[in-house]
């Protein structure tokens, strides 16, 4: 079997999920991590059977044994190191967002066609197993007509104040997966947003210049409506969506580690969600990965590629217009305006 030669660009949270996944696959061989604490990882890497660590993510750009990337350093470094990945031939799978300037995510529209490589975003959301069900059971029409789609994502917990500052904001860091998801179950683009906003957990996100709840109405251009509801903070991970069509509605609860329920005189219990993401989206990234090592082996379509990163930023970004002027605004009111403001 031929084997896919990968270097990973960051060692944080996600990019050891995605190492830890990636051991387990025979047909990927992980040749190298970078890192700029680099010597905080050697420990970690070893016992993952990782040779190379290095503090410079060039010395995998620059090795030609290395047939992709996995881009999973801090959201600001994304650009930079897609322009010289997709320069240097390399096939690129990148964490969410691509960035937190829609003028550059254009720019890498361009540069991963001009490359002519596979680009995957990191939407791992599509891959959950009750999520593509929902998609399954809306493309087989058993909804009838999609009228309304409703997406809870609330997160158990607020994350540190440094997290917020570099994180840019609640709809470009958290509600992005949402406006993916939603596009993706409706099989629409979105025209309209209407957000509600506030600060109700922590006055922090204020002192940032952020909301930490918020209200999001869409209208789709297929027609359909929207309505996305956000929380930082709900103590517990909160993922539900409901389909609400002509003929009849779709319903997903959240995923617990069991579905035992206690039955006492005091009442009925059962065990709390899956705490977070890397724990009830822990299949989604393993299915993801399948993905883009298929098409870059194969040469296969990626599922969710460049096009999807720049459409679910510009829903965040007509989203924050919307919140700072309190009135709808139609996603190419936002786009005309990206090369004013951005
Ligand atoms: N898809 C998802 O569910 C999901 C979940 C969490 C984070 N993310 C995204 O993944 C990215 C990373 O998030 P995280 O939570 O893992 O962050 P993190 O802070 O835990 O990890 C980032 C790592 O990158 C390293 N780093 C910083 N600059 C670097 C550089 N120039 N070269 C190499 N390494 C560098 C840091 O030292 C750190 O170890 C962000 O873009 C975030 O939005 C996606």
């Amino acid at each position: 079997m031929q084997k896919l030669r990968v270097g990973i660009v960051g060692a944080g949270r996600i990019g050891k999920l995605h190492a830890e996944n990636l051991k387990n696959f025979k047909e990927v061989e992980i040749r190298a991590i970078s890192d700029i604490f680099a010597e905080q990882v050697g420990d970690w890497a070893a016992q993952n059977g990782i040779e190379k660590v290095t503090e410079d993510y060039r010395d995998i750009l620059n090795d030609p044994e290395i047939d992709a990337i996995l881009i999973c350093s801090p959201t600001d470094t994304h650009v930079g190191i897609i322009k010289e990945a997709a320069l240097a031939g390399k096939h690129i799978f990148c964490e969410k967002p691509i960035s937190l300037d829609l003028s550059k995510t254009a720019q890498v529209l361009q540069w991963v066609k001009q490359a002519g490589i596979k680009f995957q975003l990191g939407f791992n959301r599509r891959f959950d197993h009750n999520m593509s069900r929902v998609n399954e059971l809306l493309k087989a029409g058993k909804a009838g007509d999609l009228h309304i789609l409703k997406i809870t994502s609330r997160d158990p917990a607020a994350p540190p104040e440094a997290y917020i500052r570099s994180s840019g904001g609640l709809f470009a860091d958290m509600a992005i997966h949402d406006f993916d998801l939603a596009r993706f179950l409706t099989g629409s683009d979105v025209e309209e947003v209407y957000v509600q906003g506030a600060v109700k957990v922590d006055p922090v996100f204020a002192e940032c210049g952020d909301i930490d709840t918020a209200i999001i109405t869409l209208k789709f251009k297929n027609g359909v409506l929207g309505v996305i509801v956000n929380s930082r903070q709900a103590h517990y991970y909160d993922q539900r969506v409901e389909a609400f069509g002509s003929v009849g509605s779709i319903a997903i609860q959240n995923d617990t580690p069991n579905t035992a329920e206690l039955y006492t005189k005091d009442g009925v219990s059962r065990e709390t969600p899956h705490y977070f993401f890397l724990e009830r989206y822990k299949e989604a990234y393993v299915k993801e990965m399948h993905c883009f090592i298929d098409a870059v082996l194969n040469d296969s379509q990626v599922p969710v590629d460049v096009n999807d990163g720049y459409q679910a930023e510009l829903i965040a970004f007509a989203a924050g217009i919307s919140l700072r002027e309190k009135r709808p605004v139609t996603l190419a009111e936002a786009e005309a305006r990206i090369v004013q403001e951005v």
